[in-house]
Formats: structure tokens, sequence, C-alpha cells
């Protein structure tokens, strides 16, 4: 497949995967409208939907069949990496005005809505995820979907999203070493992209070694995603990226480029992404669209 085919398929599916998240969203009524109002502005204002998109992706891969299982997750997903968004722009932590190309949750709906929101969007996903064991039929898919809550629940939490993001706030003008910045970017992007492609398994059933290998695919992506995130935030623009750029130099933050320098940067990006494209080589899925998706990361550009 040419890039621009590529390309034209990611959007494809993204596009699909979006449909999906959003048919979870909660009806924007009642006395607490406003605050269902924040949730929505934050989850619809674009972004790539990487995260359901690979669950999917992995999902199929392992031949799971049950869509109705997936959904829920898919979009549970979604709003807990949004919410993570949200919290992270707050004048308390990044202090960033624009995300997803618009205005920043708390700039358009207060401080106090932007907490509550993000609060929302993280209880509303579990609240959803938990909807796939409506659709269960037999014990097998009763265990595979509690075992996609405790993943979800655990790579978001303090051994996951969280703790990542708690270590990364509190050594805001610090210096970092090296494996100090490793620790925190396997938890604070590692985490929920290691948990998308779990979920997706584990709800299709692959057995443990595929498991851990996909984990540790999620743990190079992940890193080799947030390297090209703090490449982006000195090499972009806030039009082509969506939010601002020099945020990392704004808040004084040790990260993979001011550490190791563009070039070591750039090629260690490759090099991480190259590393899980061989994990997904060992499970016979080189020529997948998610082992694609890798590869096509390695340059993007928002
Ligand atoms: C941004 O994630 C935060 C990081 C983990 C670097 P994305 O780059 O996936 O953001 P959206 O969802 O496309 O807006
Ligand atoms: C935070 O990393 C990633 C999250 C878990 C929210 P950044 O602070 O670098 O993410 P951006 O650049 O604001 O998207
Ligand atoms: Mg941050
Ligand atoms: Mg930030
Ligand atoms: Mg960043």
């Amino acid at each position: 497949m040419t890039e621009e085919a590529f390309a034209d398929c990611l959007k494809e599916k993204a596009a699909k995967a979006e449909e999906t998240v959003f048919s979870y969203l909660p009806a924007a009524e009642g006395f607490q409208k406003t605050v269902i109002d924040a949730m929505h502005y934050s989850m619809t204002a674009g972004g790539k939907r990487l995260r359901p998109l690979m669950m999917q992706e992995t999902f199929f891969l392992f031949g799971g069949e049950k869509e109705a299982m997936l959904a829920p997750f898919m979009a549970a997903m979604e709003m807990i990496h949004t919410y993570s968004l949200v919290h992270d722009d707050l004048p308390a932590m990044d202090n960033d005005e624009y995300r997803r190309g618009k205005k920043t949750t708390h700039v358009v709906y207060g401080e106090d809505m932007a907490i509550l929101a993000g609060d929302a969007l993280l209880n509303f996903a579990f609240e959803t995820a938990q909807k796939a064991f409506s659709v269960c039929m037999d014990l097998k898919e009763y265990q595979r979907t509690a075992k996609a809550l405790a993943i979800l629940s655990e790579k978001a939490g303090i051994y996951g999203m969280i703790g990542g993001q708690a270590v990364d706030v509190e050594n805001t003008n610090r210096q970092l070493s090296r494996q100090q910045l490793d620790f925190i970017y396997r938890l604070k992007t590692g985490a929920l992209l290691e948990a998308s492609l779990l979920i997706g398994a584990v709800l299709a059933g692959a057995d443990e070694e595929d498991c851990r290998k996909l984990e540790r695919a999620g743990t190079l992506v992940g890193l080799a995603f947030q390297i090209q995130d703090d490449i982006l935030d000195v090499t972009s623009t806030v039009e082509e990226l969506g939010k601002p750029i020099h945020s990392d130099e704004k808040n004084n933050k040790v990260t993979y480029v001011t550490l190791q320098g563009l070039e070591k940067a750039k090629a260690d990006v490759k090099e991480l992404s190259e590393q899980a494209m061989g994990m997904m080589k060992e499970m016979g899925f080189e020529d997948s669209f998610l082992c694609g998706l890798f590869r096509w990361l390695i340059n993007r550009r928002k």
C-alpha cells in the first residue's frame, strides 16, 4: 500500500471508530447539562482516535467477532484519554490554551467545569465499559469482559497513566535521568496504548503469550509516540498540531529532545517503532494494518 493509500485507509477507519465512540456519549440534558456539554466539547473537538482504532484492529487480528463486546471499551478508552488531556491542559498542570485545534475545555467552560468534565469522563468511561457485560452470553465472554475491565482500570490509574502524570508534574523544573524519563513515558503515554492493544486481544480470546508480546509492542510504540510528541513540540506549528508548540519549554520540562538531542530522538522513534513491528512479526502480523500503523506513526506530523 502506498503511503497515501494508507493515510486514506487510516482516515476512514478513524472516522468509523469515532462514530462508535460518539454513540456512547451521554445526552446533554438535565440540570447537569453544562458538565455534559463540556464532556461533549472535549470529546468531539477532533483527535486522531488512535487508541480505539488500535483496540479494534487488535480485536479483529485475533479473530474477535462480537463487536458489541468491543464497542463500549473503544468508547471508554477514548473517554479516559480525553479526560487525561482535559486535566493535562489545566493551569495547574501544563496550562495550555489549545487542544485538537480548539480552545481547551477550561478556557471555554472554566476551570471548575473542566475539572468536573474530566472526572465525569473518567467515571462515565467505566459506566460505559461495564455495558459490555449486558451482551455476554456465556462464562467465557463474562471472563474476557472482566479481564478487559481490570486492564482498563489498572492502566488508567496509579500503575498507569495517572502514575506517569504524577511523576511528570512532580519533576517539572527538575533535572531527570534517562531512566526516570523512560518511566514517566511508559506510564503517562505507554499505559493507555498497551491497554488498547491488550483489551482488543483479550476480548477476542488471545492467549497469554500473545498478550505479553502485544503489551511489549504497546510499551515500545508508547515510548516512540511520546518522543515524537516531544519532537513535534519543537518542530511543528500550532496550526498543524492543533495544540501549542513550545509547551514543554514554557513549563521548563526535561523532554527526550532536551535530554538526548533532536537527531537521537528522531532515530530512537524509528528504532523503537521497528522493535514494535518486530513484536508484530513474531506473532505473524507483519502485514497487518496495525503493523503498518506503527510504521506510519514514525513520520506523523500531528
Ligand atoms: C496526546 O495524544 C497526548 C500524548 C499522549 C502525547 P494524541 O496525540 O493521541 O492526541 P489526540 O487524541 O490525537 O488529540
Ligand atoms: C501528557 O504528555 C500525556 C498525557 C497522558 C495526557 P504531554 O503533556 O506532553 O501531552 P500534550 O503534548 O499536552 O498532548
Ligand atoms: Mg503534560
Ligand atoms: Mg501537555
Ligand atoms: Mg507534549
